[in-house]
């Protein structure tokens, strides 16, 4: 199947989901134009054996499991992380991505540890950090992950609780989950979403005001400025542009053009924008001193989990030079990170290399699918007692200062 099909298939599915979301009852749409259109859609398909009500990750897991094609959720089966080296393979879409430079995300947060300090006396440390002007509960947000109905072959089925998968509803568990936690959650842009694909997502945003963030993908200049308009009208305190995701540059298609931004490109998104600008997808020193000189609120360090090219270095292994860099020019810009983040411990590994906050992404994806909005609150809660346990052994009392001391470099 070439790209162009490939295109064209989702495409349809895209359009698919529209109606049948509709159908299903969660888009705001007239009941006369939904019964007109949803008689020409495949029925739903029901899947046995959902655990209605989720109890707890377990549950949420099993559900993930049923749902997607692309991905086995291994935790359940004991491997307890997500590390490419299940059955996912290396799929694009999907959830395996280019398996060595996932793995390696995966590896480096394994090759430091965490120095054991008990001799303290901190007993309740400060989760709590600033971003950009948006109080969060923990330095932890949701992956920007979009497309998951139609990337993890969940389209056309019916969720746990019985209603249609949709992107909406799969950015609703993402959103609602988030901001129940105290913290945030992103709504995705892919590539071949029509624009009403994106408008839908951003009025989940809405919902959320102040509590939700949007990504766009690196189009042209003008698609971008148009997605930043709506972005901001949805009340989303600041935005993301994947950069890395230029790769497919050479395969756009008209109107689904994507393209590498140069330092001139940067400012002007900067310039456009009346909130923060984040640049995502930044793994080398030079590029993030750009982002600092084009006025880029904040940078994620991020090799795309592995998804964009298959030997990338790990994320934690080029961020502590980034930090340096950035701080040694007297930036102040914050720097996140993701890729491999699979527990609090490994959060508080990312602190102490100098990130301010990191983005969980295939664990998320599976709470949302298997979990919707609680699902992700469970897994929220898991990485927050996690986090809160690992800073009270490693004696650290908040996460906004976090010394490089408690790790210890496994040689
Ligand atoms: C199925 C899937 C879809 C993704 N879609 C997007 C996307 O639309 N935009 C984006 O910036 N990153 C996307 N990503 C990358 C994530 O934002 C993130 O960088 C990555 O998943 C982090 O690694 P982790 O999954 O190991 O936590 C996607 C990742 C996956 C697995």
């Amino acid at each position: 199947m070439n790209n162009n099909d490939l295109n064209q298939n989702r495409r349809d599915f895209l359009t698919k989901s529209a109606v049948l979301a509709a159908a299903a009852g969660t888009l705001t749409m007239s009941t006369s134009s939904a019964q007109a259109t949803t008689a020409a859609v495949d029925k739903p398909i029901a899947v046995a054996g959902y655990v209605k009500k989720p109890q707890n990750l377990t549950d949420v897991l099993m559900n993930a499991r049923k749902i997607m094609d692309t991905c086995a959720a291994c935790d359940i089966s004991g491997a307890g992380r997500c590390n490419g080296k299940g059955p996912c393979g290396e799929t694009v879409p999907g959830m395996g991505g280019k398996r060595l430079s996932f793995v390696r995300n995966i590896e480096a947060f394994e090759e430091v540890s965490l120095n054991m300090r008990t001799v303290h006396n901190i007993t309740q440390p400060k989760t709590e950090i600033n971003l950009l002007g948006v109080k969060l509960s923990m330095p932890i947000l949701t992956g920007i992950t979009g497309g998951l109905t139609y990337n993890m072959g969940a389209a056309n089925k019916l969720a746990f609780d019985g209603e249609m998968m949709t992107e909406e509803k799969y950015a609703r568990g993402i959103i609602q989950g988030a901001a129940n936690s105290g913290t945030i959650g992103w709504a995705a842009d892919g590539i071949g979403d029509p624009l009403e694909t994106y408008k839908r997502r951003m009025n989940v945003v809405q919902e959320f005001k102040g509590r939700a963030v949007a990504q766009i993908k690196p189009r042209t200049q003008k698609e971008i400025f148009e997605r930043i308009d709506i972005v901001q009208q949805a009340g989303a305190p600041f935005f993301a542009i994947d950069v890395d995701s230029a790769g497919r540059a050479a395969r756009a298609l008209p109107g689904k053009t994507v393209e590498p931004k140069d330092l001139k490109k940067l400012k002007e998104i900067v310039n456009y924008a009346k909130i923060p600008f984040i640049a995502k997808g930044i793994m080398t020193v030079d590029e993030a001193l750009m982002c600092a000189e084009a006025g880029c609120g904040a940078i994620i360090v991020s090799n795309h989990g592995g998804r964009v090219l298959s030997s990338t270095p790990a994320t934690m292994h080029v961020l502590p030079s980034i930090v340096k860099a950035v701080r040694d020019r007297g930036y102040k810009m914050p720097i996140l990170m993701d890729g491999g983040v699979r527990d609090g411990g490994d959060v508080l590994k990312a602190l102490a290399y100098g990130a301010q906050a990191v983005l969980v992404g295939r664990p998320m994806i599976r709470a949302s699918l298997g979990g919707g909005v609680e699902g992700v609150e469970m897994l929220f809660k898991r990485y927050h007692t996690e986090l809160v346990s690992s800073m009270v052994l490693t004696g650290v009392a908040d996460v906004n200062n976090v010394d490089p001391s408690i790790l210890i470099q496994e040689v």
